[in-house]
């Protein structure tokens, strides 16, 4: 059997966080991938309510050993969260419903050192997936210059390119959250993995995707919340026209993992990626330059396209396995 992908997540649970975090760890399950940690990030909602939220999913799913890095708080703050659209607990007001948290908030290590430590431990060989704003990634950037390239590749769900952005006008929210943050990860290293808004808004979840996932064991306890926060992200989905077509969410998330186990998926392109950092109307906008003329280097590699029926023929089979 292949080796098993050694993985870090960091992650703002968040709705469509959750149904990553949970094929990821079908993943680990089926012995294709390794979760060494989860680093809880601040954005969709508070920093000690992602923290809260992984441990309560790794706590659902059976993986309650897995350690868990508390947020760093110290990007300046945009003035919003997404609690909107992921309840005011980041899991569809459900977190109440689910086992309390295994690991403890004041006592839990740094999300940046915890990855400093992971990543000093096995240089090359771990892979970042990052599905939150940046802000723990460059903090580890900043606190050891070079860690990030000791990663053996970083994937990011982030960024909007030649399209509407989903916060503003212009820019994605992971990216418009903590700019700075952005910025400092893509000036890390020439490889960045990017997910953007382009291929995620085709990841429309709907209800009968959720039932088709649980329907060999619709009243277990993990069944009940999948549905369940299904049923209140669509809800806040049609509320805030997130989707126009069939009711349904968006699992923008879910694209960093389809990325490492199914890349069949999904067409990339190399580009350079610059963010707005400074913008008074266009704070978080995601740049790159498709004029006909030579370029300067590229840093990123950038998913311009998705087969959406595939992506979700291999979600559905793979999260079956979990329930
Ligand atoms: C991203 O923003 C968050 O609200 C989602 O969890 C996702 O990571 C989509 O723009
Ligand atoms: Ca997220």
């Amino acid at each position: 059997m292949a080796d098993s992908l050694k993985i870090i997540l960091d992650t703002d649970p968040g709705g469509d966080d959750i149904f990553a975090f949970l094929w990821l760890l079908s993943l680990v399950k089926q012995g294709l991938a390794d979760l060494a940690a989860v680093t809880a990030a601040e954005g969709n909602v508070a920093a000690r309510k992602t923290f809260t939220n992984s441990s309560q999913i790794l706590k659902l799913a059976g993986f309650p050993a897995i350690p868990v890095g508390r947020p760093v708080s110290q990007c300046p703050k945009p003035g919003a969260d997404a609690g909107h659209i992921h309840g005011t607990d980041g899991m569809g007001n459900l977190s109440q419903t689910l086992p309390p948290p295994v690991q403890d908030f004041e006592t839990a290590p740094r999300a940046d050192d915890l990855l400093i430590e992971q990543l000093n431990a096995s240089p090359e060989a771990i892979t970042l997936i990052a599905i939150g704003p940046l802000t723990n990634l460059a903090a580890a950037e900043v606190k050891q210059p070079g860690i990030l390239k000791k990663a053996k590749e970083i994937v990011v769900m982030g960024g909007a390119f030649h399209c509407p952005g989903n916060i503003t006008p212009t820019a994605e929210f992971n990216i418009w959250f903590n700019p700075a943050a952005a910025q400092i990860v893509f000036d890390s290293r020439n490889d960045i993995v990017m997910l953007p808004l382009n291929v995620t808004r085709e990841l429309v979840l709907t209800g009968d995707m959720a039932k088709a996932i649980t329907q060999d064991n619709p009243n277990g306890d993990l069944a009940q919340f999948m549905v369940r926060l299904c049923q209140f992200m669509i809800g806040t989905a049609a509320k805030h026209r997130e989707v126009v077509s069939d009711p349904g969410f968006l699992v923008h998330d879910a694209a960093a993992v389809s990325y490492l186990f199914y890349p069949e998926v999904l067409r990339l392109r190399r580009a350079r990626v610059r963010v707005e950092t400074q913008g008074v109307w266009t704070r978080g906008q995601t740049l790159m330059d498709d004029r006909s003329r030579a370029k300067s280097s590229a840093n990123a590699w950038i998913a311009l396209q998705i087969d959406a029926p595939s992506f979700f023929t291999r979600f559905i089979e793979d999260l079956k396995g979990i329930i």
